[in-house]
């Protein structure tokens, strides 16, 4: 089974890519909803939720994690790799990101002038920077950390006059650069895809993050027949929460088409 890990509801704009392009694999939905935002943590926080979020899905029987979720990604990948993946007799499990399939589409895409938005810590971190520089040399990366959007979308305020307001005064400084591609860093800024078009213009591309992560999935699980023949393919979804199951439920219809049916709250550490 596949571990879906979001500090709440952003993961589902990512599981909602991977049902139209991977629906075949069993998914377990995981969202800390009871310690969300995660944006705002220091990076030892992020680290500490991430790790009890990965390891509670471990334990359930999924075989590869997905932080769904910039925040974790840029604060807790890498030390979660190494802690938990790279260690003697671990070999049939894998914990995956958002921030490297990102950056290695902004390496294919060549452009050079680059805008991002994401979360305090996400922005903070300053992992886009490293991990593009990977794949693309003489860029420019303006960034701004947007932390009022998280809670404006969770509220159902996605496409509001309010938001729409808040949104450009947010984008105002890299829209004065005239940036080439603008990276939402965030996964619930998908929600205001129309939106941060209509604000950034025509020049600029506004990347659709949940198509290229699923896309990039499906490329590690080509390289890796292992792993893909341990992954179950019934097809099955399940969904988890750390606070109430029904706020969850009416929450999660502002990001995420699908029926939940039941919703497990779980409790942190287990
Ligand atoms: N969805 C998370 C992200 O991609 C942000 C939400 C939060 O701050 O917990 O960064």
């Amino acid at each position: 089974m596949i571990g879906v890990f979001d500090s709440g509801f952003g993961g589902f704009t990512v599981l909602s890519a991977f049902l139209d392009r991977l629906p075949q694999y069993d998914y377990l939905y995981l969202g800390d909803t009871a310690r969300a935002p995660y944006g705002n943590h220091d990076k030892a926080t992020i680290l500490e939720y991430t790790r009890e979020g990965v390891e509670f899905l471990f334990s359930q029987g999924a075989s590869l994690v997905i932080l769904a979720c910039n925040t974790a990604s840029s604060n807790a990948l890498r030390e979660l790799q190494e802690e938990l993946i790279r260690k003697p007799g671990v070999k049939d499990k894998n914990i995956l990101g958002v921030v490297i399939p990102i950056a290695e589409e902004v390496g294919r895409l060549k452009k050079k002038e680059l805008a991002l938005i994401g979360t305090r810590a996400t922005v903070g971190s300053g992992v886009y920077q490293k991990e593009i520089e990977k794949h693309l040399k003489g860029f420019h990366l303006e960034q701004v950390a947007c932390p009022l959007l998280v809670p404006l979308i969770e509220e159902g305020w996605a496409h509001s006059m309010e938001t729409k307001r808040i949104l450009k005064d947010y984008l105002r400084p890299l829209k004065f650069r005239n940036p080439e591609l603008l990276i939402p860093a965030c996964t619930h800024y998908p929600i205001l895809q129309k939106e941060m078009q209509q604000v950034m213009g025509k020049r600029t591309l506004v990347l659709k993050t949940g198509e290229v992560v699923a896309k990039s999935l499906e490329d590690y699980l080509k390289r890796h027949p292992d792993m893909e023949k341990r992954l179950e393919k019934k097809g099955s979804r399940k969904f988890m929460s750390t606070d109430d199951a029904e706020k969850f439920k009416e929450i999660s219809r502002h990001f995420f088409k699908h029926p939940l049916g039941e919703v497990q709250r779980i409790h942190l550490p287990s």
